[in-house]
């Protein structure tokens, strides 16, 4: 469970986030919503520990993260896997090399060991075939597989996603939230997700929190989110004309 307590963050004086707190639970996909530039990055940035906000608390099962010594940041890194945009891949390695890099960094496995857990999670996300080849030489989709094996390698306690679905076909990208999904309730993550994706939040919105210039504007569930009448949620929902329709048969029943 990641707690955040009123964190507010700067850059140049401008603030981005402006007092957020709210709780992401373990064994739940936790979405943040909201328009281009309202501050999702920034706030999975926060959590990532790339960028330090000047006040309020950040608490990752107990553990408060500014109050962390050193080494104890180092070992709390090394429980977060993490999936950026455009899947981040090392063009040069083999997929295979890609999912072991976290193994490789972070601990003193023998080479039998890492093999074992690479082909595992490659297994899990359906790739078993593909450890030989380059990132160039497989589909967005599977790149985006290779990734979260990668992330999920050295068995994450947080598991952060930025946009995992952009630039993929709906079919893909709903193959790719529900294997988030599932990955999640199957190893009790604490995933974390920043998506544009109405589709996502349908499918897997076990927590969505919708974020609007730095503020947290609303939170709820897949289920809440289409009863609300939230005047910023309303405005997002009606962006996107089939999640319009969907609020609308919703409210109908
Ligand atoms: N390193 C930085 N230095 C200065 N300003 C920044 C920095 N990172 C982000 N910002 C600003 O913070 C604001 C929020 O950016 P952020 O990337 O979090 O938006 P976002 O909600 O992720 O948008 P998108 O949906 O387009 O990815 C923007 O105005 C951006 O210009
Ligand atoms: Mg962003």
């Amino acid at each position: 469970m990641i707690e955040i307590k009123n964190i507010e963050k700067s850059f140049n004086g401008n603030k981005i986030l402006k007092g957020i707190s709210t709780v992401f639970e373990t064994g739940k996909t936790n979405l943040i919503i909201g328009q281009s530039g309202s501050g999702k990055t920034v706030l999975l940035k926060s959590l990532l520990g790339i960028h330090t906000p000047e006040s309020g608390q950040i608490c990752f099962d107990g553990r408060v993260y500014s109050e962390l010594e050193d080494d104890e940041k180092r070992e709390l890194r090394t429980e977060i896997g993490m999936v950026f945009q455009g899947s981040a891949l090392f063009d040069s390695m083999t997929v295979a090399e890609n999912v072991a890099f976290p193994l490789k960094m972070f601990t003193k496995d023998n080479r039998a060991a890492v093999k074992e857990r690479v082909d595992f999670v490659l297994e899990r996300v359906a790739l078993k075939d593909a450890h030989d080849k380059l990132p160039s030489e497989i589909s967005g989709g599977m790149q985006k597989r290779v990734a979260i094996a990668r992330a999920i390698v050295n068995r994450p306690k947080y598991l952060f996603c930025d946009e995992p679905n952009s630039g993929l076909d709906p079919n893909t990208a709903t193959l790719i939230d529900n294997l988030i999904k599932e990955i999640t309730e199957e190893y009790g993550i604490t995933t974390v997700i920043n998506t544009h994706d109405m589709n996502s939040v349908m499918e897997i919105g076990d927590n969505i929190l919708f974020l609007k210039n730095g503020i947290k504007a609303w939170q709820g569930n897949k289920d809440e989110i289409f009863k609300t009448d939230n005047e910023d949620v309303v405005a997002f929902v009606y962006s996107s004309n089939l999640f319009r329709k969907v609020r609308e048969a919703y409210l109908r029943e």
